[in-house]
């Protein structure tokens, strides 16, 4: 599936990001998906996968 694809793509990317920058991020499936679509003004084929929330590291 070309679009779970590029998610994992993008949040890899999100990854390497923070590493390099000495942020903290998880890759995460879950999430308010109803809320995040109002959020981001998302059209009925736009369908959330993924999130990385980002933070310091302790
Ligand atoms: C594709 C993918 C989706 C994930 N989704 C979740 C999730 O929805 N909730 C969650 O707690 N962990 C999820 N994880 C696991 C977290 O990214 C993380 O590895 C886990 O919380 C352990 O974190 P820790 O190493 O800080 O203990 C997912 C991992 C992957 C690879």
């Amino acid at each position: 599936m070309t679009m779970g694809t590029d998610a994992g793509i993008v949040s890899e990317n999100i990854n390497l990001f923070c590493a390099g920058m000495g942020l903290v991020t998880r890759p995460r499936m879950t999430m308010d998906v109803p809320a995040i679509k109002k959020l981001l003004k998302l059209s009925d084929s736009q369908v959330p996968l993924l999130n990385n929330p980002v933070g310091y590291a302790k």
